[in-house]
């Protein structure tokens, strides 16, 4: 920015093992929505490297890697981020369109498969306007998993629900762990970070503690079996 050189995430090195359950906690400003976008592989940096199951990113070509974001990993937004005049049916249905392994009719078996686990399978031919928060957000979820990714990267997946839709969606992401999914949120709320088994602290684009917890925040959700 003018004169001033910004690093939004400076000098990070870390190991994410499969199956993992992690938070990045930080305030604004701190890094974390730039770091979950090179572990998403959605950015590279500047410097360094980026592994992803032993293969270093940057020798990959831009369709190899979308490829692999597509059926490796599963994205979920603050925001939701679901097309808007496009019901959750085929929201969800849609990551499988760019999938060679899945054909349309397990596509949209997938899909409602997925939505009828979150409860919403009565609501399935809505579109995202109709529904509340917390509906956009599992239909989100849904579709973060349709193509069945190893890694689920959320940022501050709760940050526009009540706190009752988004225990709702926290339980949802614990449960994912529960079924062998790395899953990684991203998050400002120590409660939050109190449910995972890893918290890494950002300050400034700097990691400055990164711990494993016994997770004394499990009474903070109900654990509901859901996948
Ligand atoms: N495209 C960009 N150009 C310039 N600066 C950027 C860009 N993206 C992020 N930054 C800066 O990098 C730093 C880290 O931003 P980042 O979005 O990763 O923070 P964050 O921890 O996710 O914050 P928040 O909790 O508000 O979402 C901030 O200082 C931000 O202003
Ligand atoms: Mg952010």
């Amino acid at each position: 920015m003018g004169d001033s050189d910004i690093r939004a995430v400076d000098g990070i090195t870390l190991d994410i093992y499969r199956g993992e359950f992690i938070s990045i906690l930080g305030k604004s400003g701190s890094g974390k929505s730039t770091l979950m976008h090179i572990i998403g592989l959605l950015d590279h940096p500047t410097e360094g490297t980026v592994k992803f199951e032993d293969r270093i990113m940057s020798e990959l070509k831009d369709h190899e890697l979308a490829v692999l974001r597509s059926e490796k990993i599963g994205f979920v937004f603050q925001a939701f981020n679901l097309l808007p005049r496009t019901s959750a049916l085929d929201n969800v249905i849609l990551p499988t369109l760019y999938n060679k392994y899945i054909s349309k009719r397990q596509g949209i078996k997938k899909a409602n498969e997925l939505l009828e686990k979150v409860s919403m399978k009565d609501r399935i031919k809505n579109t995202p306007g109709q529904l509340s928060g917390g509906q956009q957000q599992r239909v989100a979820i849904c579709r973060a998993l349709v193509n069945d990714p190893s890694l689920i990267l959320a940022d501050e997946p709760t940050g526009n629900l009540d706190s009752k839709s988004g225990l709702e969606i926290l339980n949802l992401l614990h449960s994912l762990h529960e079924v062998g999914k790395t899953v990684i949120i991203v998050t400002h709320d120590v409660n939050i970070s109190s449910i995972t088994d890893r918290v890494i602290k950002l300050s400034d684009g700097k990691v400055f503690e990164d711990k494993w917890q016994k997770h004394d925040g499990e009474d903070y959700l109900n654990n509901m079996e859901i996948f």
